[in-house]
C-alpha cells in the first residue's frame, strides 16, 4: 500500500483546505487532536514512527494568540517542540515536512514589507513559539518548507470575517481598528498554493527538490489593507448581496483603544517575491480572494 500523506490539524481552517487541495497528490490522511495530540511529544514521535508517512504536512498549531499569554507551556509543545519532532522523524524517514508560521513572528515595525531575511522579534508568547517552531524545523535538516502566512479567514473555524459577518447583523455600529496592516489570506488559497509548490518539487518525494529549494517562503495575499479596511470590504459584500445587515457605521479605531492580552504587529506585511521567482506562486489580491470565498 503507498505511504499517506500524513495532515496534522485537518479540522483547522488551513487543515480542512488541504484534505482536498492535498488529494491529487497521494493518500492524504487526515488527523484531527483524537488522533495525535501534539502535546504529547512521545505519543506524537511513536505515531509517525508507525504510520511511516511519505510526506507531513503540519497545519496544526495553537493559535489561540491571547490565551498563549498565559498558557506558554502549552503554545511551546505545540508550536515549538512537536514540529521539531516532526522535522526529526521526517529527516529520519527521509520525507519531506511542510510547516506554516506567521506574520506574528515579526514586531511590525517595519516601514515596508517583512522579507525572509528579517530577523523576527516577536512581540507575544505565540509569536515566540511560532519562531521556536521555525527554528526547530530549519535545525533539523530535514528537507522542508516553512510557509509563513497573515490574517487567516475561512468560512470555517474561528475568524475575523465571520466575526464581522455575525456582529454586522447584531450591531448598528462597529469598532474596528485601523492602524495594523496586513494582507488577509483565504485559507483556501494557502492549501491550493501549498499543493501547488508540492506538485512541482514532485510530491509526495519531494525530498530530493526540498533539500535543494527549500526552506523558508512567504505565501500571503497581495495588497494591503487595515482590519478596518477589511471590515468595510466585508459588510459592502453583505450589502450588495443583500444580506440583513444591521450595521450602519463602521467606526475606525486606534490600537490602544482596543486593548488585547498580547501585542500586535502593527505592520504585518510579508513579502512573497522569494516564492514567486523560486515556484512561480503568488496568490491573487486580497480583496479577489475574499470576493472568491464569500461567493461560495
Ligand atoms: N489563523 C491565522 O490568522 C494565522 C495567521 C498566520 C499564520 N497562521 C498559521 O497557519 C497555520 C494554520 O492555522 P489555522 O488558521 O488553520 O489554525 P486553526 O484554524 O486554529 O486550526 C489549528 C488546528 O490545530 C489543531 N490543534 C491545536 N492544538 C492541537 C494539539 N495539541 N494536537 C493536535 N491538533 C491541535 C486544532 O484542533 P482542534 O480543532 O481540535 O482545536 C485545529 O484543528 C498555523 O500554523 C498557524 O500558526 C494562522
Amino acid at each position: 500500500m503507498t505511504a499517506p500523506i500524513l495532515l496534522f490539524g485537518g479540522n483547522g481552517q488551513v487543515g480542512w483546505e488541504l484534505r482536498r487541495a492535498l488529494a491529487p497528490l497521494g493518500v492524504v490522511r487526515a488527523l484531527e487532536r483524537g488522533d495525535a495530540d501534539l502535546a504529547d511529544g512521545g505519543a506524537l514521535r511513536r505515531f509517525v514512527r508507525h504510520e511511516r508517512p511519505s510526506l507531513i504536512v503540519n497545519a496544526a498549531a495553537y493559535t489561540a494568540v491571547d490565551r498563549a499569554e498565559n498558557d506558554a507551556e502549552l503554545a511551546l509543545a505545540v508550536n515549538a517542540k512537536a514540529p521539531g519532532i516532526l522535522a526529526e522523524e521526517a529527516k529520519r524517514l527521509d520525507i519531506a515536512l511542510v510547516h506554516y508560521s506567521t506574520d506574528y513572528v515579526f514586531d511590525g515595525t517595519a516601514g515596508r514589507p517583512y522579507t525572509e531575511d528579517d530577523d523576527p522579534a516577536p512581540l507575544g508568547v505565540y509569536g515566540e513559539s511560532k519562531m521556536a517552531g521555525e527554528r526547530a524545523v530549519a535545525d533539523s535538516g530535514c528537507a522542508h518548507l516553512i510557509l509563513r502566512t497573515s490574517w487567516v479567514y475561512s468560512l470555517r473555524g474561528a475568524n475575523f470575517l465571520l466575526t464581522v459577518r455575525r456582529l454586522s447583523g447584531e450591531l448598528e455600529e462597529l469598532r474596528i481598528v485601523d492602524d495594523q496592516y496586513g494582507a488577509p489570506t483565504w485559507s483556501r488559497m494557502i492549501a491550493e498554493a501549498t499543493a501547488a509548490v508540492l506538485a512541482r518539487c514532485g510530491a509526495p518525494k519531494a525530498t530530493g527538490i526540498l533539500a535543494e529549494r527549500g526552506g523558508l517562503y512567504h505565501l500571503t495575499a497581495s495588497g494591503k489593507t487595515s482590519w478596518h479596511g477589511f471590515a468595510e470590504a466585508i459588510v459592502d459584500w453583505l450589502r450588495k448581496t443583500r444580506q440583513p445587515v444591521r450595521c450602519k457605521r463602521i467606526r475606525p479605531i486606534p490600537t490602544s483603544e482596543y486593548p488585547t492580552p498580547a501585542k500586535r504587529p502593527a505592520n504585518s506585511l510579508l513579502d512573497g517575491t522569494k516564492l514567486f521567482e523560486t515556484f512561480d506562486v503568488a496568490l491573487p489580491d486580497w480583496r479577489e480572494q475574499l470576493n472568491l470565498c464569500l461567493e461560495g
